[in-house]
This record gives C-alpha cells, sequence and structure tokens, in this order.
C-alpha cells in the first residue's frame, strides 16, 4: 500500500475512534432508533469530513484536541443523516451504501427517518460539548468574535437552508428536468456536497486560531474541493465498481439526475476535476506544512475509485 494510503488509513482510524466515542448507547424506549443511528455511523465510510477538520486544525496550529473532536463527531453524525435521507425511497431510493444494506431497508423508511432526524440533533448536542473545553481562545476578527459560537454557526448553517439541504432540495427539483442549466448544477453541487467540505475546513481552521482572510481563503479551497469531490462522485456513478464504491452505480440515470456528466460528458468532467483541485491545491500551497498530508489528501480525494 502506499505511504499515503496507509496514513490515512491511520487517521480515518483516529477519526472513527473519536465519532465512536461520542456514539449514544443503545438502550431505553428509543432502543431501536439509537441502533439505527449508530448502525448507519459504524458501517465504513470514508471519514473524509473529520480527517480534513483534523488535519486543518493541526495544519494551522491547533494543539487541544478537546476542542476539535466534538466536531469532529458532530461533523460526520450530520453527514451520515444526509446519507440516510438521500437514500431513502422518497429521494434517491438506494439499497446499498458503505457496503451495507441501507438504513431504511434494515430498519424501514420510518425508521431510518428517525435515525437521521436523531443523528442531525444529537450532532449539535454533541458539538456543544466543545465548550466542557476551558482553553481560552483569541477573539476572532470577523462577526462572531467568540470561537467556539464561530464554528457552530458554520456547522449549523452549512448543514442547512444555505447549505447542504438547500442543495439537495434543487437536487431534487432538477430530477428529470432536460432543460436544467449550468447556474442549477454549480448550485447543486456547490451546496449539496461543497458545503459539508468547507464547514469541515473552516472548523479546523476557526479553531486553531485562524483570521477571517485565512478562514476565507480555506472556504474558497474548500468549495472547489467539495464541487471537484462531486464531479467526481457523478462520474463513478458510471464508471465506478459497486464493490469497492460500497454503494449502487447507476443511481443517477435511474433517478434522471441532473449532473456534470449529463450535461457536459465523462470527458469534460474528469478535466474540471483535475481543473478544480488544482486551484485549491494553488490556494492551500500557501499553507506551510499542507505539502505532508493535506495536498495529498485533495489530491486523493478527486482521483479516488471509492
Ligand atoms: C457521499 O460522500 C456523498 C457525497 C457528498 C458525494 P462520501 O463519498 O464522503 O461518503 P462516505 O462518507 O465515504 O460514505
Ligand atoms: C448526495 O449526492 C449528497 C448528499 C448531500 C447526501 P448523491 O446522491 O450523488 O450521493 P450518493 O451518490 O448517493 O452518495
Ligand atoms: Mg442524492
Ligand atoms: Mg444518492
Ligand atoms: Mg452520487
Amino acid at each position: 500500500m502506499p505511504e499515503f494510503e496507509k496514513q490515512l488509513d491511520e487517521k480515518a482510524a483516529e477519526a472513527e475512534a473519536v465519532i465512536k466515542k461520542f456514539l449514544p448507547a443503545e438502550e431505553g424506549y428509543q432502543k431501536t432508533v439509537i441502533e439505527a443511528m449508530n448502525y448507519s455511523v459504524m458501517a465504513g465510510g470514508k471519514r473524509i469530513r473529520p480527517v480534513l477538520m483534523m488535519e486543518m486544525f493541526r495544519l494551522l496550529g491547533g494543539s487541544d484536541m478537546e476542542l476539535i473532536r466534538p466536531f469532529m463527531a458532530a461533523i460526520e453524525m450530520i453527514h451520515t443523516y444526509s446519507l440516510v435521507h438521500d437514500d431513502l425511497p422518497a429521494m434517491d431510493n438506494d439499497e446499498y451504501r458503505r457496503g451495507r444494506k441501507t438504513t431504511h431497508v434494515v430498519y424501514g423508511p420510518g425508521m431510518a427517518t428517525l435515525a437521521g432526524d436523531g443523528l442531525l440533533n444529537y450532532a449539535y448536542e454533541t458539538a456543544l460539548k466543545v465548550f466542557f473545553c476551558k482553553e481560552e481562545l483569541k477573539p476572532f476578527d470577523g462577526d462572531i468574535s467568540d470561537r467556539r459560537a464561530k464554528a457552530l454557526e458554520i456547522l449549523t448553517r452549512k448543514a442547512g437552508i444555505y447549505g447542504m439541504v438547500g442543495g439537495q432540495c434543487a437536487d431534487i427539483e432538477a430530477e428529470g428536468k432536460a432543460e436544467a442549466t449550468e447556474e442549477e448544477l454549480i448550485f447543486i453541487h456547490e451546496n449539496k456536497t461543497a458545503a459539508m467540505l468547507e464547514s469541515s475546513m473552516m472548523i479546523g481552521a476557526i479553531l486553531a486560531g485562524a483570521d477571517k482572510k485565512t478562514l476565507d481563503d480555506i472556504e474558497m479551497a474548500a468549495r472547489k474541493i467539495g464541487v471537484a469531490f462531486q464531479i467526481q462522485d457523478d462520474v463513478l456513478d458510471v464508471t465506478g465498481d459497486e464493490a469497492e464504491l460500497g454503494k449502487p452505480i447507476g443511481s443517477d440515470e435511474k433517478n434522471e439526475k441532473t449532473t456534470y456528466v449529463t450535461l457536459h460528458g465523462l470527458e469534460d468532467s474528469k478535466a474540471e476535476v483535475k481543473k478544480l483541485s488544482d486551484e485549491a491545491i494553488q490556494i492551500l500551497s500557501g499553507f506551510e506544512g499542507a505539502g505532508t498530508f493535506l495536498i495529498p489528501l485533495v489530491t486523493w480525494m478527486i482521483s479516488r475509485n471509492k
């Protein structure tokens, strides 16, 4: 296994241990919904969002891991909820995810809906544990000076109607719509996917002490990475291998989705992935030490087969 992939495996395992520590105990009359939540989270995801968050935090000089751990768990809970709902019969209607039967297939659509709701809410309960860490943080020079509060604002906003949920809304409305435009497609990709990567990288940065200008640069880089990541996801929906991906291919065609591939074809899509990731790497190159892991991670994310 190449050196980078070994490193990534170790960091993903580190993130997974953090996530696991925050998961709720399966007990009480609500036991079934908690089991469904934990089933979804503990299936084999790549853990890219918490790893990106942790690495951004470390790169910018963050040292007290107690500050970042609650957010690492929270972002993966929110991401997992988005997948559980995305797979529901009322949305993409997919039966295979992270190498397992989807949550609604195992627990039924009602319980899967609740598992998603439970994960979103529990994510916020978890993120709030950042207040148990008493470390003094210097004020942020942006709109909200308290860094914990700013991190919570980023987490909540970018998951909601001005982020992931907004993108999923446009994604559903563009189904079967032959006249969907480039502008709509960019909105979909920037919101349903890039927003959660922006959130991951920005929260790592803000809690490490980044200033406003740095945060803006990171948001811009993450947006490009996110759009490239979703275009690559669209490419893999056509060219990927189900066993390696752990989810079905052909889902977009089945649902008549508007994707980068339907608008521009495979070759142009691959070229756009490369262009966007080069632009993102250009921005990240400005951060000392980014070449050690963060830039290889971005390169891997957009050239991945899984
Ligand atoms: C899948 O995200 C949904 C998209 C935004 C493309 P990932 O490809 O990160 O899925 P997991 O977490 O590894 O399962
Ligand atoms: C979904 O995009 C992104 C989310 C916010 C869940 P897709 O519908 O293409 O994701 P996959 O292919 O099912 O993972
Ligand atoms: Mg979808
Ligand atoms: Mg889907
Ligand atoms: Mg997809």
